[in-house]
């Protein structure tokens, strides 16, 4: 796929299944999350790789959280299942520190940047991805369990496998409704 077919065409798929990415293609993926736009280089990123049973770890401490922090029943009975959606999941974390110029936004668009960057990694290489985030990327629970420190931000779960359906989405929007001259 060349790269103007990749951003013409990426689209996520949420209902991911095995096979994941294999170790060649997850090293690709891995080096596309840290080839973003970087404001400063100071490289504002953590992520954490989670696949395997590490999915039912992670599942049983969104459990946790949600019952600590006394979310609804919906979301505490859905909370162990979530990381079972799909082989790999790459929490994409901001890093925040404090810069003299390059603020807390800028440095969450960078580590979003690197969300899609990974996205089309996997796309481009027949994979399939979604970007989710929810109440789990919120919650300081989670933040906590994770070691992060409370000005850090998920900014994403990226969730990565074999799209279980082969469902190509036509393009939704056209240029003419979102870009005007000045
Ligand atoms: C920051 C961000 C958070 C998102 N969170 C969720 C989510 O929690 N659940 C979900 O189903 N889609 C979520 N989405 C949307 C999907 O990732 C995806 O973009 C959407 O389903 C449209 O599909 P497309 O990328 O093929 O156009 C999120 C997107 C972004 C940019």
């Amino acid at each position: 796929m060349d790269a103007i077919e990749l951003l013409l065409t990426r689209q996520s798929d949420s209902k991911l299944t095995e096979p994941g990415p294999s170790p060649e293609q997850l090293d690709i993926i891995k080096q596309a999350a840290l080839r973003v736009p970087d404001h400063g280089c100071i490289a504002p990123w953590q992520f954490i790789l989670v696949q395997g049973d590490a999915r039912i770890k992670l599942g049983e401490m969104y459990y946790q959280c949600a019952l600590a922090e006394q979310q609804s029943e919906k979301v505490v009975n859905r909370a162990k299942d979530l990381p079972l959606r799909a082989p790999v999941i790459i929490i994409a974390i901001a890093k925040y520190e404090e810069h003299p110029k390059v603020p807390r936004i800028e440095q969450i668009q960078s580590a979003g940047c690197s969300v899609l960057a990974m996205q089309q990694a996997a796309f481009a290489q027949g994979l399939g991805g979604v970007w989710r985030t929810g109440y789990f990327a919120q919650s300081n629970a989670v933040k906590q369990a994770l070691n992060l420190n409370e000005l850090d931000e998920i900014v994403g779960y990226l969730y990565i496998g074999t799209p279980a359906v082969d469902c190509k989405k036509s393009p939704r929007h056209k240029p003419e409704s979102y870009f005007t001259n000045l």
